[in-house]
């Protein structure tokens, strides 16, 4: 599984490799945690200065640098103003006390693949059919601004330039503000036509790992369910108030969190479930809990699965909130439908990998990913490296150096051919 190359493959040279490895440090080291992980949530003053640093790493490599109005940075590097643009990416924020790879990967590797492919075709005297850009999504976490993919979803016109922008944190801080006061908020959406885009990523998953295999071609993805569910109880002193005059918040979100993961035990393998947020008020020891209010996730290859179980618990909800004397609210919905990515670039993905005798298999995402939002309507194809033990949104998240190369050079080769080649996947 060694890189090389022949005259019909292009690939990432030895140089390609350590301006991947050195944008890598940096990287680590802008929101660094004392345990060698990331916290670098969206549009905090983390993720500016990192913005910063990939935006000057762009324009020194003569990238027309763009920023939107939901604050996504494109690099654009133009060969026909009249053709569309083949398209690398995935995100620079993190999640709370993170790891260095999750989304960080496939911008960075994006951002060398594609200064990678330029300087060939020069070398080549080659002008390519297609347009190459790398981008770099807002919050694609979710973790401080809900919904995740925020950026992606906004660049597709699947949600509204003004919700994402009132999109609030849990200081009431909106996504426009926090955009304006690290500078990334621009004017308008940009209007880029996209032929493909390839996003990059790390497995966060333990197939390929326990496979011993290089890469892994996403075919198809989970759908997911994400409800934002309220309890209205009653505040009151903890010590006097008698037990059966109680209207307990929290009680009632203690009973719903344990319906959630029964509602998921019910389906096996078939569905993954959590309440990752708790919000508690006022959160005081000796206080009756007024309001709670929990961010629950269901993830399902089958969104007959995902329907079933949220009408199920809408009802278990209701009865929790009866029998603690509270107030039930769904306050959001969202269902996330599942996608299968482009076959033709997928193919070719898969081919590529033969050539470059990296071992590769068919793949299937239950994470989410800014490249479920871009196969709504363009091709698609998302490649995974293995991850340690499939750890992920945790400090000790880790891929080899060796993973991460083999990934660049991959995506480095399809991006050639997806440029250069399009009668191979269109
Ligand atoms: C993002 O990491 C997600 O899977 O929601
Ligand atoms: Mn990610
Ligand atoms: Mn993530």
């Amino acid at each position: 599984m060694s890189s090389f190359s022949t005259p019909d493959i292009v690939t990432a040279d030895a140089a390609d490799l350590a301006a991947f490895d050195a944008l890598f440090v940096q990287s680590s080291a802008i929101g660094a945690t004392a345990k060698g992980g990331l916290h670098r949530l969206a549009a905090s003053a983390e993720d500016g200065a990192m913005r910063d640093a990939f935006c000057a790493w762009l324009r020194e490599r003569d990238f027309e640098v763009r920023i939107d109005a939901v604050g996504n940075v494109f690099g654009l590097l133009t060969f026909d103003p009249e053709a569309p643009y083949v398209v690398c990416g995935s995100h620079l924020d993190s999640q709370p006390n993170a790891g260095r790879f999750d989304g960080i990967y496939g911008v960075l590797a994006g951002a060398v693949s594609v200064a990678s492919v330029a300087r060939q075709l020069r070398e080549r005297g080659e002008t390519p059919a297609f347009n190459l850009a790398v981008v770099n999504w807002t919050n694609e976490e979710g973790a401080r601004f809900q919904p995740s993919l925020i950026g992606s979803s906004a660049f597709m016109g699947s949600l509204s330039v003004d919700d994402a922008l009132a999109a609030r944190d849990g200081d009431g801080i909106t996504l426009g503000h926090a955009l304006e006061l690290i500078g990334y908020r621009g004017d308008g959406m940009l209007n880029l036509p996209i032929a493909a885009y390839l996003e990059l990523h790390v497995e966060q998953s333990t197939h390929l790992e326990s496979q011993g295999l290089a890469i892994g071609v996403v075919r198809e993805t989970w759908a997911a369910l994400k409800w934002r569910v309220r309890f209205d109880g009653e505040q009151n002193h903890t010590g006097p108030a008698p037990m059966a005059v109680r209207r307990d918040a929290l009680l009632a979100a203690a009973h719903a969190i344990v319906a959630v993961r029964a509602e998921s035990a019910l389906h096996g393998l078939q569905m993954h479930s959590s309440v990752g947020r708790l919000e508690v008020q006022p959160n005081s020891p000796n206080v009756v809990p007024a309001l709670t209010r929990l961010l629950v996730e269901y993830r399902s290859p089958s969104v007959q699965l995902l329907a079933e179980a949220g009408e199920r618990l809408r009802a278990t909800l209701d009865s929790i909130a009866t029998s603690t004397g509270t107030g039930f609210t769904l306050e959001s919905e969202l269902l996330r439908e599942p996608s299968r990515l482009h076959d033709g670039l997928s193919e070719l993905a898969l081919a590529t990998c033969a050539e470059l005798g990296l071992a590769a298999e068919n793949s299937v995402t239950v994470a989410g990913h800014d490249a479920i939002s871009v196969s709504r309507r363009y091709p698609v194809s998302l490649l995974f490296v293995p991850s340690r033990g499939g750890l992920s949104h945790n400090e000790a998240e880790f891929t080899e150096s060796a993973d991460l190369h083999r990934g660049l050079e991959l995506l480095t080769s399809l991006l050639y051919r997806a440029c250069c080649q399009p009668d191979r996947y269109l």
